[in-house]
């Protein structure tokens, strides 16, 4: 790796590339923060990248000049992975456009009200799975954020436990997420010909794990399809919403040549709808549960409000939600505690741009540190505690402050599903913080395992699975969610 300085870019003294965390890059871009200021300008194998280091900035630049700032940069992983499925790195263009507005139509704030009763009704069949099998509350998370997204996607209801389609999403990403890692990328740009090594030579596994990788994502974003074409008339008999099915349908007046374009963008908005669920909404639950198990006291206090408000004898609906200022509180600081994309997913420039008087090319990629602007310590003292109080003025009332603005990416390309997903979350958090009760693990002498929380790298930021114990706050509270066992 190389790395100079671009004569317009004086002010902004560089570290050496590298010394650049590979597996956690957003360390090195928060150190050179501190020492360089909001951006930061570095040229990595002959690529200009920009990373900026403060809401403020990536607004200035992402929001206010998207028509700049909407690009995404050329990934070499992408295609020989079978990325490329997954209309989030499309380029800013026509073919992304088409794909935004699809996904919009589903997702959009207010036709995504129609998902809450699903996912609250999601939210307490996973508590159940939770309560009778609490070793695999990683495995429940993950079945939970994939239910609503297949449902909404391709009108597919998924089993509450061990379901086959939400196994292939699964195992999908659990190879892509693991290989797709910005090292690859790089190794990739500067030697392709590893894709071409045979199947004997040394170096040739990255060619293997981007077959196996390229046939689980075409499974995924193949087999659910499928499905909702199978299933379309009986869907819509039953008026199910389904991206896919409505799609299909407005579809059958279209000539063959446009029908052939509008499927496959489709097929990319529908997958990209999956994988943009699954991941970020599982590790978000994830954050959730080590905070729980790290800081009972912020759990005690979250559920001494649930019962204030709600009672012992029902079950916590969005009505309640503004009437739950600390719980509000507890998810914000989730957010922000350990964003699950600490530099979210990189944009591009599309030309040439100024900015507080540095050059900045056509072509350059642009990095938002999210990671740094959650880890600031003069906004947020003790940066790296979990402290939902950050959030709350001196009346109780929530603050301006919500890291919604920063973890969900900026302009253009921000994340479309965070309406979605906000409500997913809210509606676990609330519903586990009523019934259940995190608490440490503790072995056969009853004494507390001690851990030391562990993070994947790569393209999200998740604990890894950690000892922890999970059962119902008492008889009472496991009562309200047993009518969701027997499906009454
Ligand atoms: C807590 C949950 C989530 C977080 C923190 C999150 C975060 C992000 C971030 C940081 C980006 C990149 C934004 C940028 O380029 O500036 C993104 C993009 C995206 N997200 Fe999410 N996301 C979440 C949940 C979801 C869900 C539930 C869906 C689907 C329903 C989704 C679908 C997408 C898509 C399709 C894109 C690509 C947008 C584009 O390139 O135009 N995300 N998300």
């Amino acid at each position: 790796m190389s790395i100079y300085f671009v004569h317009q870019f004086t002010d902004a003294l560089l570290g050496n590339v590298l010394s650049i965390d590979t597996k956690e890059p957003w360390l090195t871009y928060t150190e050179w923060a501190a020492a360089h200021g909001d951006l930061v300008f570095v040229r990595l194998l002959g690529q200009e990248v920009v990373v900026i280091n403060s809401q403020h900035v990536a607004e200035a630049l992402m929001d206010k000049r998207s028509r700049i700032y909407s690009d995404r940069p050329y990934l070499a992983t992408l295609e020989p992975f079978g990325w490329s499925v997954v209309f989030a790195f499309t380029g800013y263009g026509d073919e992304w456009r088409l794909s935004r507005r699809l996904f919009h139509q589903t997702f959009r704030p207010d036709f995504a009200l129609k998902f809450r009763p699903k996912q609250i009704k999601r939210a307490r069949e996973m508590i159940v799975n939770l309560i009778d099998d609490p070793q695999h509350y990683h495995d429940h998370f993950a079945t939970f954020s994939s239910s609503v997204a297949m449902s909404v996607t391709y009108g597919y209801q998924t089993s509450p436990r061990d379901d086959p389609l939400v196994r292939i999403v699964e195992n999908a990403l659990a190879v892509s997420l693991q290989v797709m890692t910005p090292e690859r990328a790089i190794l990739l740009k500067i030697f392709p010909f590893l894709l071409r090594l045979p199947d004997w030579c040394w170096g040739s596994a990255i060619k293997r794990d981007a077959r196996i990788s390229t046939h689980r994502m075409t499974e995924m974003t193949d087999l659910p399809f499928q499905y909702a074409q199978e299933h379309m008339v009986e869907n819509l008999s039953l008026s199910q919403v389904s991206m896919v099915s409505d799609n299909l349908q407005r579809m059958e007046k279209l000539d063959h040549a446009s029908k052939s374009i509008f499927e496959t963008a489709l097929k990319k908005v529908a997958a990209a709808a999956i994988t943009g669920s699954y991941e970020t909404t599982t590790s978000t639950l994830m954050t959730f549960a080590l905070a729980m198990v790290l800081q009972p006291d912020v759990q005690r206090r979250a559920q001494a409000e649930i019962d204030l408000v709600v009672g012992g004898d029902r079950l916590p609906t969005f009505e309640d939600r503004a009437s739950l200022p600390y719980v509000e509180s507890v998810l914000r600081e989730t957010l922000r505690w350990h964003p699950i994309g600490p530099i979210g997913v990189p944009h591009a420039t599309s030309s040439d741009d100024i900015f507080d008087g540095y050059f900045i090319p056509k072509g350059a990629t642009v990095i938002s540190n999210i990671w740094g602007i959650s880890r600031d310590e003069k906004r947020y003292p003790k940066a790296s505690s979990f402290i939902p109080e950050r959030f709350l003025a001196v009346n109780n009332a929530l603050t301006d402050d919500d890291p919604a603005k920063y973890v969900f990416g900026f302009g253009r390309r921000a994340c479309p599903g965070r309406h979605a997903a906000d409500a997913s979350v809210w509606s676990v958090i609330v519903t586990m913080l009523a019934t259940v009760e995190f608490s440490p693990a503790k072995d056969d002498q009853g004494k507390v395992i001690e851990f030391t929380p562990r993070f994947t790298t790569g393209f999200t930021h998740s604990p890894m699975v950690f000892p922890c114990n999970i059962s119902a706050r008492s008889r009472a509270h496991s009562e309200l969610v047993d009518v969701f066992r027997t499906g009454a």
